[in-house]
């Protein structure tokens, strides 16, 4: 493996031609038995080469649908996981640096989910949905049941564990339709526990017409107040992410002031007050739609992660595209994808070696899929 510097908080994404050269002829001798998969918050000198680019529920698709033999998943642990869930046995999923995590995923793990579904159960008087033997029983009327929802941002054992609890997961781009499913399906007076991000869980409950009072939030590290879980519908994972927690009000009314007419887009991992203040929110495809369709001369704020932004900006030259926050940093996992190592992991390819597999045990998988299927499903 090649040793290359990479720095976390600079945009400057100096590329080599050599590693441009290296990965142009190994796509090359690949063929159709690769398909790479850049996540939107990739650096320019990778998304060059990929055959799909999108949020993280288009990508689930693309591998879903994609039928060759390799699929190169540039993006974060996660995502390549279940791009591993959703493909056959035959195909393998690599990541060009499998130390590219997500510290949101990192915030629930499950010895603590279980330990908390454990406590909500008995405390509540609800019921589990499902078992593995019926994953898909549907909720008996009139009774009361606690649906797990897990974000796409989270380890495919958590997953898991909401497939076998009849639960399902969600991505920022269709939060609303799997949550109104997982109310349908808890019952009149049953609640859904949402983990790991607490603000797309809030934005999406508050957006979908629930208040303040029916939201509470589960802190592993805090004893519970079992008053305000108890009056709940949303039990939320007291997770967040590092890089949306940057972007303030403040920086929104800088801009606004600053040009008069701004529009204002935030991605909603994004804090709530943030979200509220926005014109807009949604998934980084969403923001890529939104900046594409904004009138010519427009002057767009976006609360999201640096790469995309400042391609945005780029590529729509009749637009102006900045980031809310100007000092933000690259989400630092993401870029941890350098072009060396996706070049490295192609070469193996065409060696005929499989470096850097993404391979989930088959009875977590067998589980996760039910929970991902769902959403694919629900979805549709
Ligand atoms: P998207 O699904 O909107 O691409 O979000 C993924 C992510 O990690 C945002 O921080
Ligand atoms: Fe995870 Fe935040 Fe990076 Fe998205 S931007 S991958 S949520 S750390």
């Amino acid at each position: 493996m090649h040793s290359v510097s990479l720095p976390t908080c600079s945009i400057d994404d100096a590329d080599s031609d050599l590693y441009r050269q290296r990965i142009i002829a190994a796509k090359k001798q690949l063929g159709d038995k690769v398909m790479i998969l850049g996540h939107h918050y990739q650096r320019d000198s990778i998304i060059e080469h990929a055959d799909e680019t999108g949020d993280s529920f288009l990508l689930a698709r693309k591998a879903a649908d994609s039928s060759a033999e390799s699929i190169v998943f540039c993006g974060v642990h996660f995502m390549a996981e279940s791009a591993d869930i959703l493909t056959s046995d035959k195909q393998s999923v690599v990541m060009p640096n499998i130390r590219a995590g997500c510290s949101m995923a990192d915030m629930a793990d499950l010895p603590d989910v279980e330990a908390c579904w454990n406590e909500l159960l008995n405390e509540c008087q609800l019921n589990d949905p499902a078992t593995r033997e019926n994953p898909d029983s549907p909720a008996l009327k009139g009774e009361a049941y606690l649906v797990p929802v897990t974000y796409m941002n989270s380890s495919a054992d958590l997953k898991a564990f909401v497939g076998y609890h009849g639960g399902v997961v969600c991505t920022s781009s269709n939060a609303a339709g799997v949550l109104e499913w997982a109310l349908e399906r808890a019952g009149e007076n049953g609640k859904v526990l949402f983990f790991p991000d607490q603000h797309l869980g809030r934005n999406t409950a508050l957006a979908m017409g629930y208040q303040d009072d029916d939201i509470a939030v589960w802190n592993p590290m805090l004893k519970p107040d079992w008053n305000d879980l108890n009056s709940s519908k949303f039990v939320l994972w007291h997770g967040y992410c590092s890089v949306h927690q940057r972007f303030t009000v403040e920086q929104i009314d800088d801009l606004r002031k600053e040009n008069p007419g701004a529009l204002v887009i935030a991605h909603p991992e994004c804090d709530r007050a943030v979200v509220d203040a926005a014109d807009a929110s949604g998934s980084t495809e969403m923001i890529r739609r939104y900046v594409a369709d904004a009138p010519s001369g427009a002057v767009i704020g976006v609360g999201t992660e640096i790469h995309l932004v400042k391609r945005l900006n780029a590529q729509y030259l009749d637009k102006t595209v900045v980031c809310l926050d100007p000092g933000l940093c690259p989400c630092s996992t993401m870029y941890m994808i350098h072009p060396a190592f996706l070049a490295d992991v192609l070469e193996s390819l065409v060696a005929g070696e499989i470096t850097n597999q993404i391979v989930v045990p088959k009875q977590i998988a067998e589980d996760a899929i039910l929970a991902l299927n769902r959403m694919l499903a629900i979805t549709a």
